[in-house]
């Protein structure tokens, strides 16, 4: 039927960086960041912990489930804003970490929602190719763009990543349909800068700087109304009635996003998975990190049907339904 998740894997920092440790560096306190966020602890890369490590090793995690090796596959695409170098990709240098000798490898960037647009991607390649093995990530250490002393952000994030094997299935379940949005205007909601320009014509008149701009209250609003589109007009096209959704994993932002887009769906909470408290917002990697959990905690049982949405900077926003 279509491009089938083989197995999942994701890795983690050790380091946990704590509300309380927070209070430390900025005028926030725990109960704060919790009652606006949902938001205990999230991890910290530390020293040989760069995004294409997290990723790499999230990636065996996940070839080890599939019973896939990495002679065996022939892509890997990593989703990610938040690479150590800008050139090469991320995604080759996991190539060369697990010895991917035959894969093509590059990277995409949808903020948040690139693991969700590599899930489509790789679904029509395997459509189109049916013998590729193919390992999509989600991948970030946003810790590198975080302004430290800045409360309204720096609660928000941290670093990690998930990973999936996909290959195509002769079999009534995988990938069903998804449904993709962006809105380039607007961009200034939610952003990053590149390093400044080493052509001067091209920089801004004040460069702001390499970390995450945002303004929270607008991208409040729109994540809940964009989300919330997707999802029912994936429902209505694919004629799926939301009772019959097994589990759904959305883009772990923050804890009164998700409340307020589950209640407005009308899903029970029992079946929506939420890890944000543990990790906070992980960009890319937040779906896979939680598919990674959900899946080995048996939250997932065969023939369900998952739903993931997710919104992101671009702005970039979608959903898609998965029979596992
Ligand atoms: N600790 C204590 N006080 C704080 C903190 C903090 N960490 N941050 C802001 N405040 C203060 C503000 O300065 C403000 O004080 P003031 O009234 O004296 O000016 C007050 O708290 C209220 O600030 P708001 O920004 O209005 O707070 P709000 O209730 O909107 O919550 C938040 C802020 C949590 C960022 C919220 O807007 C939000 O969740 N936005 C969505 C942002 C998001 O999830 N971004 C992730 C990227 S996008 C994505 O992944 C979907």
């Amino acid at each position: 039927m279509g491009a089938v998740i083989l197995g999942t894997g994701s890795c983690l920092p050790d380091r946990v960086l704590s509300n309380h440790d927070l209070e430390k560096i900025v005028e926030t306190s725990d109960e704060w960041i919790r009652t606006r966020t949902g938001i205990k602890t999230r991890r910290i890369s530390g020293k040989g912990e760069e995004a294409y490590r997290l990723a790499t090793v999230a990636g065996q995690r996940a070839m080890e489930m599939a019973g896939v090796t990495a002679e065996e596959i022939d892509l890997i695409v990593v989703a990610t804003i938040s690479s150590h170098m800008l050139m090469p990709s991320c995604a080759c240098f996991v190539q060369k970490e697990l010895g991917a000798v035959k894969a093509f490898a590059f990277d995409i960037n949808a903020a948040c929602s690139g693991f969700l647009f590599g899930l489509d991607m790789v679904d029509k390649y395997l459509r189109a190719d049916r013998e590729k093995k193919i390992l999509l990530i989600g991948a970030e250490t946003l810790s590198s763009h975080t302004d430290w002393e800045d409360r309204n952000t720096c609660i928000l994030f941290g670093d990690g990543a998930g990973a999936v094997v996909m290959g195509y299935r002769d079999e009534a379940r995988g990938v069903v349909a998804s449904n993709l949005f962006s809105d380039g205007n607007l961009w200034s909601l939610l952003c990053m800068h590149a390093a400044p320009s080493c052509n001067p014509d091209l920089n801004p008149p004040q460069h702001p700087g390499t970390h995450i701009l945002m303004e929270g209250r607008e991208v409040f609003k729109y994540a809940v109304k964009a989300m919330e589109g997707a999802v029912l007009d994936l429902l209505a096209r694919e004629k799926v009635d939301l009772d019959t959704i097994g589990l759904m994993i959305p883009h772990q932002a923050n804890i009164r996003i998700l409340n307020k887009l589950v209640s407005r769906l009308g899903l029970p909470a029992e079946k929506v998975f939420i890890n944000v408290q543990k990790y906070g917002n992980t960009s890319a990697a937040s779906i896979p990190i939680a598919l990674d959990e959900a899946s080995r905690e048996g939250r997932l049982k065969p023939d369900d049907l998952l739903l993931v949405c997710s919104f992101g900077g671009g702005f970039t926003w979608g959903a898609a339904l998965v029979r596992w």
